[in-house]
């Protein structure tokens, strides 16, 4: 049985669908703050299996034990957490205490069971402003100014530090900029509010919800002026989970999960544009602050330890955020 926490979000479901593909079963704690239950509905029709629920807290470590006492847990798959940068900034503290006090309360019960694998959710935010592109998991890590990064950071260092002391092997993927949906447009991302990430916004200007994307900055030095990301495919992702399951990987190694593509966001509007046959409106506006103008990311130590690479490109990405879209409307 693999515990997958916080397994309705975005990248948990495909996550979940991903493994159970390979015929895992999994058990999926989440506690529906970024999340809706109805994902737990669609996760079981898209996959015809039963996937055990249990509605709770990682911070809550009375919860998180008897989840241990009540499942065999052989792996766990540590998602839960709080993601947007920007509201990192004014609730600090609470940024440190669900992803740096739920890791660390999960690595105590872990302490108490035999568990072979940890695959810990991480980001290409580690790294802050590289010197160097692409950056390889050599690339040191840099100084990350939102607590949000801090807290990826202070997450991989605590379990550097456990890896030395711990019986389970421990992965950290740092993922670069995930998107699309799953291709059957039954799971995908759900922003509360106004979105963040630029897919999102990108697809809900497309579908009347917004009135404009604001494409922030178009005077870095980069070729059209606009910053650059790799974007990678949220099925890819998930399936590079799975594969951290199943090879030997030693106490503890972080991987690159990219592309080694770059695409500047004028580059992503006119791919989401082709795929969708509508014209979007945008204008280009001041930088975001915190922003950087360009990251990309080697993902061939992944390749080499997991015989893992992203296979969707681009245009998949952009189709299968529109069908997701598209969904939601009916
Ligand atoms: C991408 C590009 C924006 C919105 C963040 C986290 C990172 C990661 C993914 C998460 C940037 C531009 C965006 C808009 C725009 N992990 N943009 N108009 O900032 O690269 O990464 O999300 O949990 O850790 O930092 O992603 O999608 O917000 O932005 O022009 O309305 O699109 O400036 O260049 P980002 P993003």
């Amino acid at each position: 049985m693999i515990l997958l926490t916080g397994g309705l979000g975005y990248i948990g479901s495909h996550v979940a669908v991903e493994l159970i593909k390979q015929g895992y079963d999994v058990v999926i704690i989440d506690d529906l703050s970024n999340s809706e239950y109805s994902v737990l509905e669609r996760l079981s029709e898209l996959t015809d299996t039963e996937i055990y629920f249990e509605l709770g807290d990682v911070r809550d470590i009375t919860f998180l034990t008897g989840v241990f006492q009540r499942y065999q847990i052989e792996n766990v798959i540590h998602l839960a957490a709080k993601k947007a940068v920007g509201e990192s900034v004014h609730k600090p503290l609470h940024y440190y205490d669900v992803n740096v006090s739920g890791l660390i309360n999960l690595l105590k019960v872990l302490e108490d069971h035999r568990v072979k694998k940890f695959v810990f959710s991480s980001s290409c935010t580690v790294y802050g402003q590289p010197d160097q592109l692409p950056v390889t998991e050599s690339t040191p890590l840099g100084d990350t100014p939102s607590p949000y990064g801090k807290t990826k950071q202070m997450c991989e260092q605590i379990l550097e530090s456990v890896a030395k002391v711990a019986k389970h092997q421990i992965v950290s993927l740092r993922y670069f900029n995930p998107v699309g949906a799953h291709h059957s447009g039954k799971i995908g991302e759900l922003p509360k509010g106004v979105p963040n990430n630029l897919v999102p916004f990108i697809t809900q200007t497309s579908a009347g919800l917004r009135d404009e994307l604001k494409v922030f900055g178009g005077d870095y030095s980069t070729p059209d002026g606009t910053a650059i990301r790799d974007y990678i495919h949220v099925v890819d992702l998930a399936r590079a989970h799975v594969k951290a399951l199943m090879v030997d990987l030693g106490a503890h190694i972080a991987l690159n999960l990219g592309t080694r593509q770059g695409y500047s966001v004028l580059e992503v509007i006119k791919a989401f544009e082709e795929v969708s046959g509508i014209e979007l409106n945008y204008t280009i506006v001041e930088r975001r602050a915190g922003d950087l103008p360009e990251i990309y990311g080697d993902p061939s130590l992944a390749y080499k330890k997991l015989q893992w690479k992203a296979e969707l490109g681009l245009t998949d990405m952009m189709r299968d955020a529109w069908n997701w879209q598209q969904g939601l409307a009916k």
